[in-house]
């Protein structure tokens, strides 16, 4: 009972599925709109896909199915939709190449307000991995992800979810363009 967000889509779709149940039109409602996932603003399966490919290694083969259930267990804390509310923890939409603590109208500790970094997949591999070692006086109460593997998934789930795109500073080091 801790997230709004899930009783609010729990809510929505009781409605939904209230409003096909009663005037049953057809024998085959249509049911797979009732329960999808939040409105995404997100992009296509194919786009993310095509985003995942352009991470650099290890981020490329990563799991997102895997990175998505992993960050379940960030989802009471931390919304990633664009202009998501804030939790307990930041809305973390455009996260990637962010300053630290660097949302004016989120409350963060002392310590992360002042860590004066940017957020990239290294720095957030050693946040999640043990966020009290990385930022002492930080205050994120998560115990953190001991497999390497499910930090990789959700760094790469996150860049792929939260807006991050391959454009902006794609690693071009070693493509000898044809020209
Ligand atoms: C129990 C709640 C909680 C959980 C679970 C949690 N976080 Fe956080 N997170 C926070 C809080 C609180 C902060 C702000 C910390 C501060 O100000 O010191 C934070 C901060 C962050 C930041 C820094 C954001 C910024 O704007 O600088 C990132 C990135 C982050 N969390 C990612 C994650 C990820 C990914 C997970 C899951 C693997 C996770 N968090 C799990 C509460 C949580």
């Amino acid at each position: 009972m801790q997230s709004p967000i899930l009783l609010g889509l729990v809510a929505s779709g009781c409605l939904i599925l209230a409003g096909c149940g009663d005037s049953g039109t057809g024998a085959t409602s249509s049911e797979s709109g009732a329960v999808a996932p939040p409105s995404a603003p997100a992009l296509s399966d194919e786009e993310k896909l095509a985003v995942l490919a352009s991470l650099p290694a290890p981020y490329n083969a990563a799991d997102l199915d895997n990175g998505r259930r992993a960050f379940a267990r960030c989802r009471s804390c931390h919304t990633i939709t664009p202009g998501g509310p804030h939790l307990s923890g930041p809305n973390l939409h455009g996260v990637f190449d962010r300053r630290a603590g660097g949302l004016d109208k989120y409350s963060y500790s002392h310590a992360l307000r002042n860590a004066g970094f940017d957020w990239d997949a290294a720095a957030l591999d050693q946040w999640l991995q043990n966020p009290r070692d990385f930022l002492p006086g930080n205050k994120m109460t998560f115990a953190g992800l001991s497999k390497p593997e499910d930090r990789r998934d959700v760094i790469a789930f996150l860049k792929v979810e939260t807006g991050y795109r391959p454009t902006q500073d794609g690693p071009a080091e070693q493509e000898p363009d044809a020209e």
